[in-house]
């Protein structure tokens, strides 16, 4: 039993950690019990340009509905991340960042390079007319400039929404269009593993759906040849000579917007969740403290991309908010080979190493060799994020990568959640293999059952948060009701996750899972209505279901039933063909890994698809697919059954 398996601290993690299990305790206790004093206090890690004298101030109820922290302060965040480090340590490396090829030399930037770096793209954007409160989209590789334009959104208060480069042109343009952003920053074409994306042209062809846009700042990324509107589209390279190197940070307020960051939610389209300065800035940073310990000199490696949210939090804000030596990687982990992740390690002796199961389950697949080839002494600590971590490829992690000396740090959090929420603590938590053990300080996770009563002791349920934290997410864009309508009243008074949990006798916690219309492909969220209009969309389909199912190294793949309009027949041509068409419409990770032609889908007789169903049958499940008596016509699901795709 997992439950039972721990791993205590090493002893030289007891020794080096700024917190141990007793302070761990303390701590805890602490920001539950005095959550005004001990948030005030945690405020202090932040420069301000005007220091907050009140901290969280927010209700969950609809009537007072209301959600602010540290609402009378006043500060920059990129300020927080650059200039404050300025006169101790403007020569140390701030980003090392390495090339998808690994034949190219790495580049790095001291805190005074970055700072330098930054101010001029600030200086760049405000010469294109953005100010305080626009919305900036950027569809960036991973390439220093990211670094640079996120940050120097920050600096002039403008609003980056992050487009993860893997989008479609239609999906980008949904998003430029939902925030009315009217300028993008993109690359001529992004590298990924040796292939070539071309950023410029989907950007091109997402601007056909986006009228508002009217300017797009190209970074000459590859020396690419691409299409040019010389009203539109202006070289990054060309824009920033002669733009002076200082920008001063514009000051803001603790809740003004500092982001804008799409995520597929279990309705509808994909919601712009929104997150503040200073609460945000703090939740950030004192997470990367807390869960990874950072210290000087340490070489910090979270294997994200910028597109998502923990690119935000962990290559970005928390570390460079904490001076740590942040490193980003253009490519990808199995390219040229399974050992690349292990060889940029040993390049730039990398301390702590963030990655998700998927990226673990896929490495373990090809073989410990890979791994053992290399060297790997300078790590230290081993994080993983985005989805359960079984603990099978947890003892991989352990053993194989870590030489079982490096803790196994599990975060469970989400977009919404700013940074992590349940994670142990290297110096205080022992760990379970599977369990993102203990919560952060001011985290009040709760199990609660369908009725939303509160669950006690060693059990199962819906985990909801029962208390504002500083990360957490203020907004949809532009849409106040929907936020309320999706976090707040399924359980009146607490903030839904959408996961399920277990907690087991010793108070730890165990992640199930979604327990909402979402699934998890490779760490990142698909919304099953997403897939489904997509596929809609398409001239041939009258209706669509899509569910999650098992996948060894994805975590869930994709499943879709869909219904062809009359006069239209299956074949493996149009198999195909929709495939390849949800992956232009949304983009390669919403691509369905089975579809199955349906005659019909099993419905309710109020018309209500019952998932559960396509759920058991996608599982491969189908000895115990339960009452199917109420539906409107059984008889669907002997041919779903017959017809399943193996
Ligand atoms: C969902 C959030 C957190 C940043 C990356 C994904 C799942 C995330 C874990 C974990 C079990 C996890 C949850 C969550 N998830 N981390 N350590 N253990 N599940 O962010 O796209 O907003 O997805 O990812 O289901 O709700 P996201």
């Amino acid at each position: 039993m997992p439950e039972q398996e721990l791993y205590p601290v090493p002893p030289e993690w007891a020794a080096r950690a700024r917190i141990n299990a007793d302070g761990y305790d303390l701590l805890y206790g602490r920001s539950l019990a005095d959550p005004g004093s001990f948030w005030l206090d945690q405020a202090k890690r932040l420069d301000w340009i005007k220091r907050p004298e009140i901290a969280g101030d927010w209700s969950f109820d609809k009537a007072d509905f209301h959600i602010r922290w540290f609402a009378d302060g006043k500060l920059n965040v990129a300020a927080n991340c650059l200039d404050r480090h300025l006169a101790k340590r403007g020569g140390d490396t701030a980003l090392i960042w390495e090339p998808d090829e690994p034949s190219e030399q790495p580049r790095r930037f001291t805190y005074a390079e970055l700072h330098q770096e930054v101010s001029v793209f600030a200086n760049v954007l405000k010469a294109q007319g953005v100010t305080k409160g626009d919305r900036v989209t950027i569809y960036l590789p991973m390439i220093p400039e990211a670094a640079f334009a996120v940050l120097a959104c920050a600096r002039i208060g403008a609003i980056h929404s992050v487009v993860f480069a893997g989008f479609s042109p239609e999906a980008l343009a949904g998003r430029i269009e939902d925030c009315g952003s009217t300028i993008v920053i993109t690359a001529d074409e992004g590298r990924r593993g040796g292939k070539r994306v071309p950023l410029k042209a989907n950007v091109d062809a997402a601007a056909a759906h986006a009228p508002g846009l009217k300017t797009v700042i190209v970074v000459a990324a590859t020396g690419a040849q691409v299409p040019f509107d010389a009203t539109r589209d202006r070289w990054y390279h060309e824009a920033r000579e002669g733009v002076p190197a200082t920008c001063p940070p514009e000051p803001m307020g603790a809740e003004d917007p500092l982001f804008i960051l799409y995520t597929s939610g279990s309705t509808g389209q994909p919601k712009g969740v929104m997150h503040t300065s200073g609460g945000y800035l703090l939740w950030a940073s004192l997470t990367h403290e807390l869960c990874f310990d950072y210290r000087p000199g340490d070489v910090w490696w979270c294997a994200a991309d910028i597109g998502w949210v923990t690119g935000h939090s962990y290559i970005l804000y928390g570390p460079l908010a904490n001076g740590a030596t942040t490193l980003m990687f253009e490519g990808v982990p199995n390219w040229p080979d399974a050992s690349r992740i292990w060889q940029v390690v040993d390049r730039h002796k990398v301390h702590t190493i963030f990655t998700a199961p998927t990226a673990l389950r896929a490495l373990m697949k090809d073989g410990d060799d890979f791994v053992a080839r290399t060297d790997r002494s300078s790590l230290k600590l081993l994080g993983t994020v985005g989805e359960p971590i079984n603990p099978e490829a947890w003892r991989w992690y352990h053993e194989v990568v870590g030489g079982g000396r490096c803790p196994i740090i599990d975060t469970w959090w989400q977009t919404e959640t700013g940074g992590a929420m349940i994670a142990p603590m290297p110096g205080a938590t022992a760990l379970k293999p599977g369990s993102a053990t203990k919560p952060m300080p001011g985290v009040d996770p709760q199990l609660v059952n369908p009725e939303g009563e509160v669950l006690s002791g060693a059990t199962e349920g819906n985990l909801v948060i029962a208390r504002s934290w500083p990360g957490q997410m203020r907004g949809v864009w532009g849409d106040r009701e929907r936020f309320f309508q999706t976090y707040f009243t399924t359980y009146p008074g607490k903030y839904t996750t959408g996961d399920g949990a277990r907690r087991d006798a010793d108070g730890y916690w165990w992640i199930t899972g979604r327990v909402d219309d979402v699934i998890n492909v490779s760490g990142h969220r698909m919304g099953t209505a997403e897939v489904e209009s997509a596929l809609v969309l398409h001239p041939e389909v009258a209706e669509a279901a899509v569910v999650g199912m098992p996948h060894d190294i994805k975590g869930q793949g994709i499943y879709a039933y869909v219904t062809l309009n009359s006069g239209h027949a299956p074949s493996e041509a149009l198999r195909k063909d929709l495939i390849s068409w949800v992956r232009k419409e949304i983009g390669p990770i919403a691509a369905p890994d089975k579809l199955q032609f349906a005659p019909g889908l099993p419905k309710t007789r109020s018309g209500k698809i019952m998932r559960r169903i396509l759920r058991k049958i996608a599982e491969g499940d189908v000895s115990s697919l339960g009452d199917t008596s109420t539906l409107a016509d059984p008889s669907v699901v002997d041919d779903l059954v017959a017809n399943r795709v193996a």
